[in-house]
């Protein structure tokens, strides 16, 4: 291990340099206009698979945009893991509030700023690094290891179930190594154990149909907007707890050892308000703010449009109101059966005035995973070498779908070792990986391809 760790070290420079060669290429997965920097995406990680040794590597072509495939399975003895990222990134409107270009890497205080540094660029390509650190230093990679990174996980990830169900034989491993997520707080390495999953609508209500003067017709004429007003706020009671019937029916309690390990966490409610700039934490009494955005379901509206918002006074009544609106679901809710119950519950809380139309978007499954499992074990070790530190364990409010399908489908179970952090700002302008932490997961995904080679799986 000694001569890889040095390679990295020696490395770290060109390592970097390469990076922002990746964070360059504009692959916003949701914009027409990228479909060409999606291939680019794709190539280039096609291209860091050969550096690294691959000696197999293919773009799978999509529906959507291209899958990267890769491996080197020349230990039939050892176990084989399973590398899953994402080369796709989020739109970066509002532009005007990056303080460097989205797409022009830049290094200020340690951190480099880009989109895509840390969700998941700049993540994914630890494990590009590691596996070459070993190749380059005339050593095998201690265990067989496969590369599946998909250009779609933004918008939901829609050809990569149906892709993994093709090619379950080219995909069969023993775990999935998946970084894309946070550490708890700076200088905190942690694994994550458990994801919230998602489900995500449209509604849409309609009156008259045209907007009508307000004082000719309100009174006697529905007017949408209050509606669906109407509709959202019933949809959590006093105590902040959902009201749709049976939603939290097949919600899990919290183990005593979570409990435990909850309770190490260095979490201070005050610093926490600060930084995002709350009064108080608000949601469903009887949880702390860490059970509540880890392990308990939520409601949220994301946007509403309705009427008149200019500047200034109109007095119309709205033909139509329009909500987007999501659930963050948590073990056991299944997404399909939590989404007939909102359909329902909605149709029977709209008034027979108005026509009300619900969309179905993506969404995903929420994941946890046994605390005891050999290859978390595993991870932990290498974390300890890699980052000088034992890892905590904590799970996460944000969802990635494939997750729930590694464990469903192909029965194997996932580890995640994020090294992103809290205040990264993913999926917000100014973006940013911390340096220290790019290097140290370097390390620790070498370590992890040497503790997992004995980790008696
Ligand atoms: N990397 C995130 C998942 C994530 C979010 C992990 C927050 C940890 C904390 C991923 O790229 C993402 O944004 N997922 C979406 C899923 C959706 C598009 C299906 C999410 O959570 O909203
Ligand atoms: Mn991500
Ligand atoms: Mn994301």
């Amino acid at each position: 291990m000694k001569e890889v760790i040095e390679y990295i070290e020696q490395n770290a420079e060109r390592y970097l340099e390469e990076l922002n060669e990746f964070l360059k290429i504009p692959s916003v997965s949701t914009d027409p206009e990228c479909k060409k920097d999606m291939t680019e995406a794709a190539e280039f990680v096609a291209g860091q698979l050969h550096t690294a040794g691959m000696e197999k590597v293919e773009i799978f072509p999509t529906e959507g945009h291209p899958i990267v495939f890769g491996e080197r399975t020349a230990r039939p003895d050892n176990p084989t893991v399973l590398v899953y990222g994402h080369y796709d990134v989020q739109p970066v409107d509002p532009i005007e509030l990056w303080e460097s270009g989205p797409f022009e890497p830049t290094v200020r205080q340690g951190e480099l700023y880009a989109r895509g540094a840390a969700d998941d660029k700049g993540q994914v390509f630890i494990h590009f690094k590691s596996a070459e650190a070993f190749v380059n230093t005339g050593g095998q990679i201690p265990v067989n290891i496969k590369y599946l990174i998909e250009g779609e996980e933004e918008i939901g990830s829609p050809n990569l179930d149906p892709f993994i169900e093709e090619n379950q034989k080219l995909l069969e491993a023993d775990v999935a190594m998946v970084s894309d997520t946070a550490m708890f707080a700076r200088g905190v390495p942690s694994i994550c154990y458990a994801l919230r999953g998602l489900i995500y609508f449209q509604v849409d209500l309609e009156g008259a149909s045209t907007d009508l003067h307000s004082g000719s017709f309100g009174g006697a004429v529905v007017n949408p907007a209050f509606e669906l007003a109407r509709i959202l706020a019933q949809m959590k009671d006093e105590a902040g707890r959902i009201t749709i019937p049976h939603f939290y029916d097949p919600v899990r309690d919290l183990s005593d050892r979570e409990r435990q390990e909850f309770a190490r966490l260095p979490f201070d409610e005050a610093t926490y308000m600060k930084d995002i700039g709350i009064r108080e934490f608000s949601g469903e009494e009887g949880y702390s703010p860490l059970e509540r955005f880890w392990t308990r379901p939520t409601f949220e509206v994301n946007g509403i449009t309705s009427g008149f918002s200019g500047e200034g006074a109109k007095t119309v009544l709205p033909a139509r109101a329009m909500a987007k609106v999501s659930m963050r679901l948590v073990p056991d809710q299944d997404p399909d059966q939590i989404a007939d119950l909102f359909e329902d519950h909605v149709r029977r809380l709209a008034p027979s005035s108005v026509n009300l139309e619900i969309t179905r978007m993506h969404g995903g499954k929420p994941w946890i995973a046994s605390l005891e499992h050999p290859a978390l074990i595993a991870t932990a070790r290498a974390i300890k070498k890699g980052f000088g530190k034992e890892p905590v364990f904590q799970r996460e409010g944000g969802s990635i779908p494939v997750v729930a399908t590694f464990a469903e489908l192909m029965k194997i179970p996932s580890v995640l070792m994020g090294i992103g952090l809290p205040d990264e700002n993913a999926h917000a302008p100014n973006e940013k990986l911390n340096l220290d932490n790019f290097h140290g997961g370097i390390r620790s995904s070498a370590y992890f391809l040497d503790e997992l080679s004995r980790s008696g799986l």
